[in-house]
Parts: structure tokens; sequence; C-alpha cells
């Protein structure tokens, strides 16, 4: 059995099962594992998803640099798109790496044949890509959590995984100057973290935005010409 601690959260533990990776909260006697199968309902509704309103060509490039339990990045394949997926939590990885494995629909599986899950921390992936993405997606923890009803797996998103609100402004700054493709970020609809950026449009929906920015890395080429 395969059971980790996570040292700020001491009540939580990982755990092999023979259904795959289970994720165990002592203090709230809740536990959950990851199933991709379960985003077939999401998924049936995608054209009505505003992701389906932001990303309006097929075929795109995406590098989705906050992957979590990847529900935004299946979404956007089911839409006909090629991800490429970065998670840097372990723990969350294991999950990922294991719902990936038990998927049983066949529509499912299609969809995720379209998502390459990597590991690691996004800027490092950002430092040293050599491929042009049409879009660099970013869904950092929101701040604000108003939801009174998180679902469990948001729950156990919150409990893992640590935001930090200064260290994400910095990644999003260096991707600007990095890269040439189209940026967007999501944020939950009544914060304003990214105001002091170049936004070029905000989609907006019930409870969260997204922001549309423009890599500068082309523009800058352009310019030294
Ligand atoms: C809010 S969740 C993303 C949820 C995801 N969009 C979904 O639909 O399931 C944010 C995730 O980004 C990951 N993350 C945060 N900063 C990161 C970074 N610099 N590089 C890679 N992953 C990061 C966190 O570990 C967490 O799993």
């Amino acid at each position: 059995m395969l059971s980790r601690l996570i040292p700020d959260y001491p009540k939580i533990t990982l755990h092999k099962t023979s259904d795959g990776y289970e994720v165990r909260d002592h203090e709230k006697n809740m536990k959950m594992s990851l199933s991709f199968d379960d985003y077939s309902k999401v998924l049936l509704d995608k054209k009505k998803h505003q992701l389906n309103n932001i990303f309006k060509a097929k075929n795109l490039n995406i590098l989705d640099c906050t992957g979590g339990f990847a529900r935004d990045a299946a979404i956007l394949a089911s839409l006909g798109n090629n991800i490429t997926l970065i998670e840097r939590d372990p723990l969350i990885m294991s999950l990922l790496i294991d719902a990936n494995k038990k998927i049983k629909s066949e529509d499912i599986r299609s969809v995720f044949s379209r998502i390459k899950i990597r590991f690691g921390d996004c800027i490092d992936f950002l430092r040293n890509m050599n491929k042009h993405f049409d879009y660099i997606y970013f869904d950092f923890m929101f701040n604000i959590n108003r939801n009174a009803l998180p679902s469990k797996n948001e729950q156990f998103l919150r409990k893992i995984v640590k935001n930090d609100i200064n260290e994400n402004i910095n990644i999003i700054h260096e991707t600007i100057e990095r890269v040439s493709s189209k940026i967007i970020i999501k944020e939950h609809i009544s914060s304003n973290d990214y105001d002091n950026f170049d936004i070029i449009n905000t989609y907006k929906g019930k409870t969260v935005k997204y922001h549309l920015l423009h890599g500068k890395n082309g523009y800058n080429k352009i310019y030294k010409k």
C-alpha cells in the first residue's frame, strides 16, 4: 500500500487500492478517487460551455499550464483541440495518471487521446519549449471561494494545492515576454488579480471570467526588425 502524508496537511494520505489511487482526508472523513469517466456529462454539453465561445477554432494546440484534475483540458480536447497539460503537484499527478489508465468509456478515451499529461512546473516548460502553442491557458486556484457547495474534487484540490498569487503573476509576466501565443487566464468573477495586465477582452460567466491577453515575443521580434 502506498500511503503518502502531505507535510502541510498531515491528515491527507494517498492510497493504492484495487480500483486505483485514492486520497483520504482523515479530518473530514472523506475520500476521493479521480475518474475521467465522470466527465461524460459535462462533455455532452461541451458546445454550451463558455470555453466553446472563447476557443472558436478547432485543432488548436493548447498548453494547459495548470492541469489540476484535467476537467478544463477535457472540455477543450472534446471540442477538437490538442492539449499539453502540465501539473506540478506529485499527488495530483498520481491521480491524473491513474485516472488516465482506468478510463472505461471509448468516448472519454478518445477525448483523452488528445491530451498529453506532463509533470513539472509550467514555467520550466515555458522556458524550455520549442513548440508553438496557439493558446496558453492558466487556471490558478482561486483565492475566493464563495461556492457554498464545492464538489468533492474541488474540496480536495483546495486542501492539497498551495496558491501564491505573486508567484502566479510572475509566471504570467514571464509567459507574456516569452511567447507569441494568445493567453487565457481564468479567474473568479469577483476577484481582480490580473487587472494590471494588458487585457484584450474578458469573457464573463456566472461564477468565472476568462481574460484574453497576447504574448509579446512575436511583436518584439517584428518591432526589432
Ligand atoms: C485550480 S487547479 C486547475 C483546475 C483545472 N483547470 C481543472 O479543470 O481541473 C490549479 C492546478 O494548477 C497546478 N499548478 C499551480 N501552479 C502551477 C505551476 N506553476 N505549474 C504547474 N502546475 C501548477 C496546481 O497544482 C493545481 O493542480
